[in-house]
């Protein structure tokens, strides 16, 4: 999966444990409303839900079209790889993506610059409406991040070439999901309330003034392959300075409205909330968002990968009241959980048996 800034890799163990929770009181449907690389979304679709996935972000949409939307039974593996090695085989061309990416910047090598323009350009020509347009767009996209030249944000490249930018550019099959599921693109805070009741679902939203939309320019371009006049150094899109590519969520003063609209807004049986130690809004403010929207039960989780990966930290008793205080903050990832009481309890004792079996 793509490096991603706030990307909930090292809790989507934790994640599934609570989706499981939530399955087997029931629940059969989820959506995750900020799904970035669709990695939580990936994790609930596994798990036998009917999973909708939303981002604001181009990018995110073609992911979640790939892994969420896309059921792997329909798809035929011997087709999808012939048609990967054909791209493959292409040789490059100089276009949009080679100058802006490898001469005006240096976020790629040049031999890779061009087979992405050669790639790309044949993908939206002859198979922009098959199938599995999405898919081929993810395989390149994967592609062209395992040989990209930067610390995995896409506002500045590395002064020397990383060591994996050397790499030839490789389409592989992803790991695609069996079973069907919804991939929409908009606003969280238009469709919250338009998307209908879940189950479960997942709220992850950017808690500070980390914007996306630039810090995966280069994504967007790939996906929309639209040849954006673009500004700086870092080539960033023009329209990243239009108002419409900006997010409420990157906006201190907006922030903790948006969010608390969108728990409002958002219609679940139990809600989940990441929450981030750098965020403009508290823990506490966002539980009690989540008692007043009328949660029977809500308790907040705390996870220090850094320690022992997966492991909560011991301050809660078998009743899961907090009897403990976390003494550092660093790395530490915090999962708001609000349900019934019983869903609670059980995610409680779930996550308790999971970290002595550890
Ligand atoms: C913290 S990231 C989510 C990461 C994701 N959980 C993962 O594991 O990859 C926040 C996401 O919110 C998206 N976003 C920002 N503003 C949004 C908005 N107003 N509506 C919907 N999505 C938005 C961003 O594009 C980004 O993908």
């Amino acid at each position: 999966m793509i490096k991603y800034l706030g990307s909930k890799r090292v809790l989507v163990p934790v994640l599934g444990q609570i989706a499981a929770c939530a399955y087997d009181e029931g629940a059969r449907t989820a959506l995750d409303l900020f799904s970035g690389t669709t990695r939580v979304a990936q994790e609930f679709k596994r798990r036998g839900f009917m999973t909708t996935a939303c981002d604001i972000a181009s990018y995110s949409e073609v992911l979640a079209q790939c892994y969420i939307a896309t059921d792997a039974d329909e798809v035929d593996s011997a087709e999808l790889e012939t048609i990967l090695q054909e791209l493959s085989a292409l040789p490059g061309k100089r276009g949009y993506f080679t100058k802006t990416f490898c001469e005006d910047s240096r976020y790629f090598q040049e031999k890779n610059g061009k087979r992405i323009d050669a790639i790309r350009d044949t993908i939206e020509a002859d198979y922009k409406t098959h199938p599995y347009y999405p898919i081929l767009l993810t395989s390149l996209m994967l592609a062209a991040d395992r040989v990209d030249s930067t610390t995995g944000l896409q506002m500045a490249y590395l002064k020397e070439y990383a060591q994996r930018s050397y790499n030839d550019l490789e389409l592989r099959v992803p790991e695609l999901i069996s079973g069907t599921g919804q991939a929409l693109r908009g606003d969280a805070l238009e469709l919250a309330s338009q998307i209908g009741h879940f189950d479960l679902a997942y709220l992850d939203p950017p808690y500070n003034q980390h914007r996306y939309f630039t810090n995966y320019h280069i994504w967007e371009t790939l996906i929309r392959w639209d040849a954006p006049e673009h500004y700086g150094k870092a080539c960033k899109r023009l329209d990243a300075r239009d108002n419409d590519t900006k997010s409420p969520f990157n906006y201190k003063k907006q922030m903790a409205t948006s969010l608390e609209k969108v728990i409002r807004e958002v219609d679940a049986s139990t809600l989940v909330v990441s929450y981030n130690n750098e965020s403009w809004v508290s823990a506490e403010q966002i539980e009690d968002w989540l008692r007043n929207k009328g949660y029977a039960a809500v308790q907040t989780f705390d996870f220090d990968f850094k320690r022992y990966v997966g492991a909560q930290i011991g301050i809660y008793n078998k009743e899961g009241k907090k009897v403990g205080k976390v003494d550092h903050l660093n790395n530490i990832e915090h999962i708001i959980v609000a349900g019934t009481q019983e869903l609670v309890d059980a995610v409680c004792s779930r996550i308790n048996r999971d970290k002595d079996e550890r």
